[in-house]
């Protein structure tokens, strides 16, 4: 709407008069005014000099009122000068006619001059009324305009606000996640190394003297053999014995002491070779000096490992005696961390024994043939996988997913940390680029699957690298290892 910047009253009629009378009340009233005698000439001058109100006559050469009503209100520069229509006094049709177009009054002819001052006078303040309100309206829609964008910013800020918190939280939680992480295995490699260090000390220890025993053991026996065969010379040479000799054999159970004595020779020959070959693979399973990546077989490990749970396989008092198979492939020597890998086979292959014996003492009477059964192969080119099974009681779904949590354990408190699997996850995931896998079926066993690559992609334990190389599990279509061994435990007895 445009506001005008005067108070002209245009008069629009043919006849002078008309106009002569109009013009001299509404001058008189203190109104501009202005004068048009036809249509076409008042839609002119209006578009040049817009008026604040329109008294339009009807009759009229050229285009009458109604058709110059008309025109003005389609032009949106016009349309809103109010228009009084000047008709008879008896001409309803004409009046609601001009009402219809747009007009909002008429005035009668012919005029009484207070009637039409107090009608231009009201119109004048309607419109006044009027451009006020749309002014105010216009400054509303403007307000609400600037409110909206502000509310609209707000919400941005609040959003970006909400997802600043977010990320950082995010942030927070990871940081916290990587140093739980590093904490359990700063405790776990810190006890290890500690634990490493007093084996390697202890077999280095042992080893020197009984490296001593075993290898006099082999003059004991050679000096042993010649002192007998030197007493069987004086039992043939002097065949007559003194009643004092006999008296001492006698005592000594001499005939005994002859059998007896080379077998207790070679049975501690025997012994001190088992205590070698213990002290071997607790140095090799310790293998503390070893923190850096090296070509080892995998196989040296698996049987060091089983060496120091050898106690743990044996049978006890109404338990029969875990049997291990192993079906050993042909595996090139790999390249990884040995003393991390020989911690991830005590882990899985303690849990197998563990749920063995679980089995064992919780279902005496189904316990048939505990097994653990070790294979290992090549897969491709370029990996090895590990298998390590065991015919216990199986994990039962749900607790499949949760295996490999820090601290998730289903074993009594003080027995199991919770810790075995989580490590491994994490030794064979982030430092070796493999996979660890669990298969299980409840009362048919478990199986875990260790897939590692005989090459160390290179940095795999520095975590940038380590996404790129990380190997997902391969897809073996064979059935779980588990299942050529036979079921400990009835279904229905679970
Ligand atoms: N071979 C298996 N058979 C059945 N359950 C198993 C087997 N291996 C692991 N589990 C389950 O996984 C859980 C987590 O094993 P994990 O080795 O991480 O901890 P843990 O053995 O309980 O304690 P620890 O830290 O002393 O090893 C075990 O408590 C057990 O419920
Ligand atoms: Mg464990």
């Amino acid at each position: 709407m445009q506001t005008p910047e005067t108070n002209l009253i245009l008069i629009v009629d043919d006849t002078p008069t008309n106009l002569e009378v109009l013009s001299e009340a509404l001058t008189d009233a203190g109104f501009e005014v202005a004068v048009a005698t036809s249509g076409e000439s008042a839609i002119e001058q209006i578009e040049y000099d817009p008026p604040y109100l329109i008294l339009l006559d009807i009759m009229m050469p050229g285009i009458d009122g109604f058709e110059t009503c008309y025109r003005l209100k389609q032009n949106p520069q016009t349309k809103d000068i109010p228009v009084i229509f000047m008709t008879a006094l008896s001409d309803t049709v004409d009046k609601v006619k001009g009402l219809s177009l747009g007009a909002v009054d008429y005035i009668t002819k012919p005029f009484q001059q207070a009637e039409v001052l107090a009608r231009v006078q009201i119109h004048v303040n309607l419109r006044n009324l009027n451009l006020a309100l749309a002014e105010k309206n216009l400054r509303l829609e403007q307000e609400i305009k600037e409110r909206a964008i502000a509310e609209a910013a707000l919400q941005q800020l609040t959003h970006n606000l909400e997802q600043r918190v977010l990320e950082r939280t995010q942030k927070l939680a990871d940081a916290l996640c990587t140093l739980e992480k590093a904490q359990i295995q700063l405790v776990q490699s810190e006890k290890l190394a500690t634990l490493g260090q007093l084996v390697a000390g202890i077999a280095h220890e042992i080893n020197n003297p009984v490296n001593f025993i075993h290898a006099n053991l082999y003059y004991v026996s050679r000096y042993t053999q010649n002192l007998l065969e030197l007493l069987k010379l004086y039992q043939n040479q002097l065949p007559k014995a003194t009643p004092e000799i006999l008296a001492k054999s006698k005592e000594i159970d001499l005939q005994y002491l002859l059998e007896d004595l080379p077998k207790i020779l070679s049975s501690m020959e025997v012994g001190t070779e088992r205590i070698c070959d213990i002290i071997k693979s607790l140095r090799s399973f310790s293998r503390h000096d070893e923190a850096e990546v090296k070509v080892v077989d995998v196989h040296e490990g698996i049987e060091s490992t089983l060496m120091i749970l050898r106690r743990h396989l044996e049978a006890k008092p109404g338990q029969p005696k875990i049997q291990v198979f192993k079906e050993y492939g042909n595996l090139p020597k790999v390249e990884c961390y040995p003393g991390k890998m020989n911690q991830v086979f005590m882990n899985v292959l303690s849990n197998a024994i563990d749920a063995l014996t679980e089995a064992m003492d919780n279902y005496p009477s189904y316990v048939r043939s505990p097994m653990i059964r070790i294979m290992t192969e090549v897969l491709g080119s370029d990996r090895i996988a590990i298998r390590i099974a065991d015919n216990g009681l199986g994990i039962p779904e749900n607790i499949q997913k949760r295996i490999f949590d820090p601290f998730f354990t289903t074993k009594p408190a003080g027995k199991g940390t919770g810790l075995g699997m989580s490590i491994s996850h994490q030794i064979i995931t982030e430092l070796h680029c493999g996979s660890l896998q669990c298969i299980s079926q409840p009362g048919k066993g478990a199986e875990f699957v260790v897939e590692i690559p005989i090459q160390q992609p290179q940095l795999c334990h520095t975590g940038v690298v380590k996404q790129k190389f990380l190997s997902s599990p391969t897809q073996l279509d064979r059935k779980p290892a588990y299942q050529g061994l036979p079921i400990m435990v009835k279904a229905d007895q679970k």
